[in-house]
């Protein structure tokens, strides 16, 4: 009974639970015609804000005077709705912001946060699979300033956990870091219940889905001259991780 109430919640968490309607208007630039659909997931929310004020420890941003292709570079790897790019964006307008996602049906509602965003320091959506070389969609080696990844570690195939330490190890510049926001599993443990539920409902869902244990991630990351330089407890039983390219 737990298991299917939780599965209920966790649908109910990755969909859309709304689209605004006054945001059906067409999109004409390099990615063609795409209708500009407005998602609002409620976890990302309910999560922005005190990610943002994590980031507001970590991202320096005194660039405002600099040429725009010389602004620091924030790569959103799976960037779900787009949602994140948009309210973090404003707060470091000398930053530019790359929303990246492997489903290209979410597109249009990158593009319309893209479009709306004040500070207009977020660059048009990259299909990018994190599970593949960054090279591939045009990215230079030690030319990224910041990656950043929200709630895709435990959603998806560990290859993508993989490819995302294996891309940050080879992407990011010496010394700029990944951040990666999600629940985690410590030392073989998971808490509370309800993370315990979440993991099984992932693991029914896809048997390579699940809860990561940091301590596997830290090995990761170590291969991959990375290292956890902080952990952040956040609400919901969540963690923000920082990790440094060494
Ligand atoms: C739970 S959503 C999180 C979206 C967003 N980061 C947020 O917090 O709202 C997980 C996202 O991971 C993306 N994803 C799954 N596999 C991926 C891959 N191989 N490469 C890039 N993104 C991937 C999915 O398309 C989905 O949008």
């Amino acid at each position: 009974m737990k298991i299917g109430f939780l599965r209920q919640i966790y649908k109910k968490l990755l969909k859309p639970t709304s689209m605004a309607q006054d945001a059906a208007c067409c999109f004409t630039g390099d990615e063609g015609s795409i209708k500009q659909n407005k998602l609002i997931y409620s976890a990302a929310t309910r999560n922005q804000d005190p990610i943002l004020q994590v980031l507001k420890r970590f991202i320096i941003c005194d660039a405002d005077n600099i040429e725009d292709e010389d602004k620091p570079l924030f790569l959103e790897i799976a960037a779900g709705s787009g949602q994140h790019a948009a309210h973090f964006a404003p707060h470091f307008p000398g930053v530019r912001f790359q929303p990246t996602e492997v489903d290209d049906n979410l597109f249009g509602s990158m593009i319309y946060y893209a479009n709306n965003c004040p500070t207009k320091n977020i660059l048009p959506p990259k299909l990018v699979d994190i599970s593949k070389k960054l090279s591939l969609y045009g990215f230079e080696e030690n030319s990224v300033d910041y990656m950043y990844n929200c709630n895709m570690i435990h959603i998806s195939p560990y290859a993508c956990t993989v490819g995302l330490f294996e891309n940050a190890g080879q992407f990011l510049k010496p010394d700029a870091l990944m951040i990666t926001y999600g629940p985690y599993c410590k030392d073989g443990v998971i808490t509370p219940e309800s993370n315990i539920q979440f993991d099984l409902s992932l693991k029914e869902r896809n048997a390579d889905y699940g809860l990561r244990d940091i301590a596997d991630l830290i090995k990761l990351a170590e291969t991959n001259n990375l290292s956890l330089i902080d952990t952040i407890e956040m609400p919901s039983n969540n963690k923000t991780l920082i990790w440094k390219k060494n």
